[in-house]
């Protein structure tokens, strides 16, 4: 069963409680019939000590019993609560207070009795509860041995004692239900953010994802979370921002050529024409659907590696070769602009051939259209320990700083203006890019009077 943090922490709490008080109750009542046993331990040993006194004066004429129970009677005024019974050894009475209970009783209780023990009993006479001791004392003088039972009434005390329990009681009642109520409130209070988290949680959708937790209100125990979830949202809200671009530039690009199409498509219909003129449209409508097979098939390579798709293969490859074979295939584009392609050291590593291929020929595609006429391109491998570096610079207008960092976004372009039929879709470094990524390495590019530097670094794996 999912019970609430709420009633789980009340629950303790008040069990808890429930713990506490019934310690507290159980000391205080214990350390109080301590204090009442130890005062009328001390009364009694009192009355004895008394007793042992008159038993004791030379004066007293043992035979006279009358005065002795006189002077007892007087120690006694005012003690109702003292119970005495008074007995020779030999069997004569000297002093019986009114409630005292008969000797036989008082043997089956105190058997055997000595001289000096002094130990407290608990008695029941008459509906009333006693401490009561049972002594010998032996008078000096006389040398007669006297048998006194002492006993003190428990009522007042007892009497206390209860109505101290129901007052502990009802207290503690109390109490504990001002702890559970208190309890209760106080968790409420404390989760109460958790609730208005789950408020903004149920609000977020696509559409409104702008919403964020509002930290000041959060206790501290709760930051962290708190923390985590704003950060999730705006990674969230970043990736949809993402995504939003990327179908409306999808959108963007996909129907410029298709407007082109159509109006080649509905000028050549707008009248008769010859088969030749016909063939010339067909002709130049393979080109445009050649792009945008290509830009497709670019597209869908992206979407694979935002999903982790693409696994590079592991082919032993030595770079100089694959980039040579770059070289002449771009050896007739860089020729009609006079460009001269230079590659200078070797690197070998690991990877997926055509990959590597396809990421280092967007660079080159890229310098080739960028370059300066009758400049070099110059291509730099480097092997160092278990990393390789290729690096790719031209001749060139200089890319400003701030244009530099969206270079490697989806269908960035530096300068829209130039963006014509015969010109890319923005792809290209973006590909360059996740493919680097997928063989965990790194791209990064400079500009700088007039030479712009692209540099990847992979490892050589294996
Ligand atoms: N070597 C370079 N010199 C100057 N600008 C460059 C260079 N390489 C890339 N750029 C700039 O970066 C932009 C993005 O390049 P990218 O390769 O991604 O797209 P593209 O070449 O325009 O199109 P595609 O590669 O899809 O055919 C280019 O439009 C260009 O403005
Ligand atoms: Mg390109």
């Amino acid at each position: 069963m999912n019970t609430s943090i709420t009633s789980r922490i009340s629950l303790l709490f008040s069990t808890l409680a429930v713990l506490v008080l019934l310690a507290m109750g159980y000391v205080i009542n214990a350390s109080v019939e301590h204090h009442f046993e130890v005062q009328d331990r001390m009364a009694l040993e009192g009355k004895l000590a008394l007793l042992q006194h008159l038993l004791a004066e030379p004066s007293l004429d043992v035979a006279s019993n009358l005065s002795l129970h006189e002077r007892i009677d007087d120690a006694l005024v005012g003690h109702h609560e003292l119970v005495l019974r008074l007995e020779a050894t030999n069997g004569t009475l000297v002093f019986e207070s009114s409630h005292a209970p008969p000797n036989a009783f008082l043997e089956g209780v105190f058997e055997p009795y000595s001289e000096g023990a002094f130990q407290l009993h608990d008695l029941s006479l008459e509906h009333h509860r006693f401490r009561a001791v049972m002594v010998l004392i032996s008078a000096p003088v006389s040398g007669e041995n006297y048998r006194v039972f002492l006993a003190i009434d428990r009522s007042i005390h007892d009497t206390f004692l209860e109505n101290f329990h129901q007052q502990l009681i009802a207290v503690g009642a109390l109490g504990l239900a001002l702890i559970c109520l208190f309890g209760w409130l106080a968790t409420r209070h404390g989760l109460r953010p958790l609730t208005s988290m789950a408020q903004v949680a149920e609000g977020i959708s696509a559409q409104k994802i702008q919403a964020r937790l509002p930290m000041r209100h959060l206790p501290a125990e709760l930051h962290s979370l708190g923390n985590s979830f704003n950060e999730m949202l705006d990674r969230l809200e970043a990736a949809l921002a993402r995504l939003n671009d990327f179908s409306s530039d999808i959108a963007h690009e996909l129907r410029t050529p298709i407007t082109n199409l159509m109006t080649q498509v509905q000028v050549s219909l707008s009248r008769d024409r010859s088969a030749e003129e016909y063939r010339e449209v067909l002709y130049s409508s393979m080109e445009e659907y050649e792009r945008l097979a290509a830009m497709i098939s670019d597209m869908l390579f992206l979407a694979k590696s935002d999903n982790d798709q693409i696994v590079p293969r592991q082919e032993a490859l030595d770079l100089r070769r694959e980039v040579d074979a770059l070289f002449e295939f771009y050896e007739p584009l860089a020729s009609e602009r006079g460009l001269q392609l230079a590659c200078t050291g070797e690197a070998k590593l690991w990877g997926g051939r055509l990959m590597l291929q396809r990421a280092i020929g967007n660079l080159l595609s890229n310098a080739v259209r960028y370059a300066y006429a009758d400049s070099v391109i110059e291509v730099l491998l480097r092997q160092a320990g278990a990393s390789v570096s290729i690096e790719l610079s031209n001749q060139g207008d200089t890319i400003p700083p701030e244009t530099l960092s969206q270079l490697f976004s989806r269908f960035y372009r530096a300068d829209a203006a130039r963006h014509r039929s015969d010109e890319g879709a923005g792809l290209g470094l973006a590909i360059t890019r996740s493919i680097v990524l997928a063989h965990r390495g790194s791209i990064t590019v400079r500009s700088e009077q007039g030479v712009t530097r692209f540099e990847i670094l992979l490892p050589s794996g294996g």
